[in-house]
């Protein structure tokens, strides 16, 4: 055939079709409209839902501020021309049709709590950011084959009951009812008043049926991604805009009270003195000492909570309260940490002739993240152009229960100078509206996208979508 043309237009319409090959498989931008406008100013919205004073932010589980940010968010979702749900736990999805609406969804979602005196954007910028990703979608007139979800979790924060990531806790079925039945908070609330006097609870009667209607079937979930800020400054140090997580290290809480005996500073002498609050001393220090042992950079253990009573200058402490957390990317060396710690405590309590008990709060496993999700983050991060790395998460998340249940993968943007759980917590424009992009690509992979100008003018979705199918 190629004889009939003269050799110089056959080689023009080869390079025509060349050209056109290499605009159809390049990375066309899929999803239009991300905007950081918009989302800057629902962060800012969201803020006000405080109970102390922007940018110092507190809002606490099932209290009257986080009420007000459910019905905020359930909003936002509705704007966003998404299906809203919530369950008995609290959990809040505003869900995106997919073509075949009975496969399993993808889903992307953090949280809204916040503890004492922390930020505008932590776990914020994951929830609002996968509503404006699905925005952006169903307004591109993007369609994927499997439902897109945005997710709020309930809780992230041990702020109310001393334990973390209730609502995936409870989403993955690694919630005790009669364990979460014994917490109280600051008020000597129960959990089952709690979530009732807030208005959820869906009716049931009892902690452990609100529990299982929350709970999620294997495979009710074919992927999940978190959006979230860094939390530490390696992505700022390096220059870059997006990191791709590995896996999440696994976190351990454990709590140390001391009895001693007490008395007068001035007539209880040295020798007759059994002191809880340097029994306290002594341990947090075998915290530190235990950890450095390993001589592994990845583990960390932190002595956050040290407290004597009566807290008197001029009387001996006849109690202490230590709250110890230990993390690891690797489980058995973080439980070596852990043990050996309980152990120095028993020493320490032996020496000192104070009686001891302890608790341990939690105890969860590492998170590896999901081969196909990672590469659905990396794939988007390269088409978009972003500079990015491979990185582990130290500080856990929501993500860290859901990979229990679906192949799990999360997104970080820079925030300045790293800092998160402080009134001046921040992360630019720029990264957000870079990791909202991210997000919204990779969802779109990993949904599989079926119609729109974006799947015709990018092959590689549907190569994508094969791959995904975990
Ligand atoms: C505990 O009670 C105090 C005083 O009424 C209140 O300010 C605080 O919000 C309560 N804490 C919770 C978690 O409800
Ligand atoms: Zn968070």
């Amino acid at each position: 055939m190629a004889a009939r043309y003269p050799p110089s237009l056959a080689l023009s319409l080869l390079c025509l079709v060349a050209v056109l090959l290499a605009a159809a498989t390049a990375a066309a931008p899929t999803v239009q409209g991300v905007s950081a406008e918009r989302l800057f100013d629902q962060i800012e919205a969201l803020g006000e839902l405080s109970d102390t004073t922007p940018p110092s932010i507190t809002r606490v589980l099932y209290t009257e501020n986080d009420v007000r940010a459910r019905d905020y968010v359930k909003g936002l979702m509705r704007d966003a021309g998404l299906e809203v749900r919530e369950d008995s736990v609290g959990n809040i999805f505003g869900r995106l049709a997919g073509e075949d609406d009975s496969l399993a969804p993808v889903v992307s979602g953090s949280h809204t709590d916040a503890i004492p005196h922390s930020g505008k954007y932590d776990g914020v910028l994951g929830v609002l950011g996968a509503i404006e990703a699905l925005r952006a979608i169903r307004e591109s007139g993007v369609t994927t084959r499997r439902p897109l979800e945005a997710l709020m979790f309930a809780s992230e924060e041990p702020t109310r009951f001393g334990l973390s990531c209730i609502g995936s806790r409870a989403m993955c079925g690694r919630l005790d009812p009669d364990y979460l039945d014994t917490l109280r908070d600051e008020n000597g609330t129960a959990f089952y008043e709690a979530v009732t006097s807030a208005g959820r609870g869906g009716g049931h009667e009892n902690t452990a049926s609100i529990l299982s209607a929350a709970l999620i079937p294997a495979g009710g979930i074919h992927a999940f991604v978190e959006l979230h800020i860094e939390q530490g400054p390696l992505l700022e140090q390096e220059g870059l805009d997006i990191g791709v997580v590995t896996a999440i290290a696994a976190p351990a809480s454990v709590s140390f009270d001391f009895l001693g005996n007490g008395g007068h500073a001035g007539a209880l002498l040295m020798p007759y003195r059994k002191d809880a609050g340097l029994a306290a001393a002594e341990l947090s220090l075998a915290v530190e000492s235990w950890a450095l042992g390993t001589k592994a950079i990845d583990t960390v253990a932190t002595t956050g909570v040290l407290q004597v009573y009566p807290g008197a200058v001029n009387s001996v402490p006849r109690e202490s309260h230590v709250e110890v957390d230990v993390r690891d990317i690797e489980e058995k060396r973080r439980d070596h940490v852990l043990d050996m710690i309980i152990k120095s405590a028993e020493q320490i309590a032996d020496k000192r002739q104070c009686e001891m008990k302890y608790r341990i709060v939690n105890k969860d496993p590492p998170a590896p993240c999901a081969d196909d999700v990672v590469a659905a983050v990396q794939d988007a991060a390269d088409d978009l152009g972003f500079k990015s790395m491979r990185m582990v998460s130290r500080a856990y998340h929501d993500a860290l229960f859901m990979a229990q249940i679906a192949p799990t993968g999360m997104i970080f943007v820079p925030c300045k100078g790293g800092v998160s759980h402080r009134p001046d917590e921040f992360s630019s424009k720029r990264d957000m509206e870079n990791g909202v992009r991210t997000l919204a690509l990779a969802m779109a992979k990993l949904a599989g996208v079926v119609e729109g100008e974006a799947a015709e003018g990018n092959g590689q979705e549907r190569v994508v979508e094969g791959k995904s199918e975990l």
